[in-house]
């Protein structure tokens, strides 16, 4: 369904405003996986890890310096422009903050309805049913067609952006950091919301949160993310059970509130483990030598063993 191999990004960036001399971040480091039809990936790390250039790239908004993007088939690198579009259709993201990502001037009606129409989903005069019928897929009340963003709660919001992003009936989801931005009361009831969506619209999904214990419900697979690579990757069941890298034994037992930001330019001193500057159990051959991802195909981990 949506497979990635090798998918590398860098970004140039001076270290201050001021300076001249420019620093190369790794945003994305050979990145490879795959996701079947109908599943969901969970994508966990600390900020600063990646996630986000990663759903950028896989949505084309970010060009790959190199790599490969396969989805539903076809090679996204290779696509003209035109040919793109039909694609996107078929991509949907949400993020954070849906109060950025919703159009203050738009009733929430009309952001749903809006991809029906523009993309032609549904013969016109069906659109209103189509909406309804989101709206209860999402759970919100009908009262709230005619309402705009700033009159309704965080949570509430996320529903529509939800919403909106079904509209276009998407094979493949993108959920950036989804409920990172709602009280933690709400929180539980969107990843609920993502529980029936994966059931209702065996839809195949990437969720992304710095917070394992989010991933967690909603994922089948896991991927953990540190400085642009997998650090390590499995079945939800492996990866949370029985954590092999000390960098997600570390975010297992990280609460909320206590991650911090992985600064891309920390990196580039460092030849072996990028890890290596805060593990627990490093070893010599760490600092010099970068680990390989290997294991078997339910769970595989970039870690010198014992
Ligand atoms: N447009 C950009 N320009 C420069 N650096 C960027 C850009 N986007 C991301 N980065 C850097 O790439 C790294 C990964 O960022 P990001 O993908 O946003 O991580 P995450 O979503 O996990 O927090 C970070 O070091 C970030 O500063
Ligand atoms: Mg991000």
């Amino acid at each position: 369904m949506l497979s990635i191999s090798e998918l590398t990004k860098t970004f140039e960036v001076r270290k201050t405003a001021f300076s001249i001399k420019k620093h190369v971040i790794s945003a994305l480091d050979k990145v490879s996986f795959f996701v079947e039809k109908g599943e969901t990936l969970g994508v966990v790390g600390e900020s600063g890890s990646g996630k986000s250039t990663l759903a950028r790239c896989i949505l084309m908004l970010e060009v790959p310096d190199s790599g490969t993007i396969t989805f539903a088939g076809a090679d996204l690198m290779d696509l003209t422009h035109n040919q793109l579009r039909t694609y996107r259709k078929r991509m949907q993201i949400i993020f954070q903050d849906p109060y950025s990502s919703l159009n203050p001037r738009h009733t929430v009606y009309y952001t749903i309805a809006e991809p029906i129409l523009f993309h032609h989903i549904a013969p016109k005069e069906e659109t209103r049913k189509r909406v309804i019928e989101i709206f209860k897929n999402v759970g919100l009340d009908e009262d709230f067609m005619n309402k705009y963003p700033h009159e309704m709660s965080g949570g509430q919001r996320q529903r529509v952006a939800i919403g909106r992003a079904l509209a276009t009936n998407p094979a493949l989801l993108i959920a950036d950091e989804p409920v990172s931005s709602l009280d933690v009361s709400i929180q539980a009831q969107i990843i609920n919301l993502f529980m029936d969506i994966k059931e209702q619209y065996a839809i195949t999904m990437i969720f992304i949160s710095h917070d394992l214990n989010i991933v967690r419900f909603v994922s089948d697979n896991i991927i953990v993310m540190y400085g642009g690579k997998i650090l390590e990757m499995g079945t939800k069941e492996e990866v949370l059970n029985h954590p092999l890298h000390p960098y997600t034994q570390m975010l297992m037992n990280a609460s909320q509130g206590k991650f911090s930001h992985y600064k891309g330019q920390d990196i580039i001193d460092i030849s072996g483990c990028l890890y290596y500057p805060r593990c627990q159990r490093r070893k010599a051959v760490c600092k010099n030598s970068v680990p390989p991802l290997t294991g078997d195909k339910d769970h595989m981990v970039a870690c010198f063993k014992e």
